[in-house]
């Protein structure tokens, strides 16, 4: 297997996940010769290249050597596009071809590629961006045990990943990972709003509430316990917390969040068919 240091990736886009990408395997131990990228914006360009010595290109298909791996990160809007674009030089080099776009499946990247490539379509989330995403990741069938560890090199750079043998399960993985920061910033938001009527002045209530979420995500990351035994735990008979957790369970909270999350799966179902 191709250790991250004999591994070549080629980035179609250098937006803000594959600048999220490229510093996690910066730091991870690739040297900048090992990377390259292409993005049509002159701004973005030189700010990857100053932030990251790497060579960028105006044009996908400039100095596209022998990737190992391309990667690419654009707008989910452009890929028909921009796959059709860099086809010549893929199809060339025939190397790992990784997606981070949403809604965009992998016949439809060998479709737009116009040739049977190995596939890997990713689900990153935006705390990717500070190197702690939950990633779930479908590999087509022509992707090899050696491919699927290059791959998770890459993208355990940025944070955690997890496989799914059937790529509509990445659909469920939009509507709980992908989707899911603006779950606990919702909940995050209404909670600092809710102290707030309480009388905690608003700068008080938002450093409570981010603490809070940060130490409970903390403990359920690093305790044996389950989330259920958890919320027990910090749940005494007739107290403070029984109170809040029993107006949330009279407003049937189990049923709002079910509903949300299977809405965000159909819509995830519908997008790969209107991107066609
Ligand atoms: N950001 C996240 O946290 C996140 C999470 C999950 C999935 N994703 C996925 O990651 C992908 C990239 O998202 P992003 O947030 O990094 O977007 P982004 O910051 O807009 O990056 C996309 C980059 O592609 C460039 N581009 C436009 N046309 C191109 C072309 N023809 N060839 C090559 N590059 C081109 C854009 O340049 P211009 O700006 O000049 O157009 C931009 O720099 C999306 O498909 C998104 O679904 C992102």
């Amino acid at each position: 297997m191709k250790s991250i240091q004999d591994i070549r990736i080629r980035f179609v886009g250098a937006g803000n996940m594959a600048a999220s990408l490229i510093g996690g395997l910066i730091n991870k131990g690739m040297t900048a010769s090992q990377i390259t990228a292409s993005d049509p914006g002159k701004n973005q360009r030189d700010y990857i290249e100053k932030q990251f010595q790497i060579l960028t290109y105006g044009d996908n298909n400039a100095h596209f050597g022998m990737p190992d791996i391309v990667i690419i990160a654009v707008k989910p809007q452009i890929m028909k596009k921009v796959l059709k674009n860099v086809a010549p030089s893929i199809v060339r080099t025939s190397p790992l071809v990784v997606s981070v776009a949403a809604g965009i499946t992998t016949q439809q990247i060998k479709q737009w590629l116009g040739a049977e490539l190995p596939v890997v379509r990713t689900m990153p989330n935006t705390p990717a961006l500070i190197g702690q995403g939950a990633i779930g990741m479908y590999a087509n069938e022509a992707v090899d045990e050696n491919q699927k560890l290059m791959t998770e090199q890459v993208m355990d750079a940025v944070g955690t990943s997890i496989w799914v043998k059937k790529e509509s399960k990445i659909d469920a993985v939009t509507a709980l990972s992908g989707s899911g920061p603006a779950y606990f910033f919702m909940f995050m938001e209404y909670l600092q709003q809710a102290a707030e009527k309480l009388d905690l002045s608003a700068e008080d209530a938002a450093l409570l509430t981010k603490k809070t979420a940060i130490g409970a995500a903390l403990l359920a990351e690093r305790s044996p316990e389950t989330l259920s035994q958890l919320k027990d735990r910090v749940t005494s008979p007739n107290g403070t917390t029984a109170a809040a957790l029993a107006s949330f369970t009279a407003n049937d909270i189990r049923n709002i969040i079910e509903k949300a999350i299977q809405a965000a799966n159909d819509r995830s179902v519908e997008l790969s068919k209107e991107f066609d």
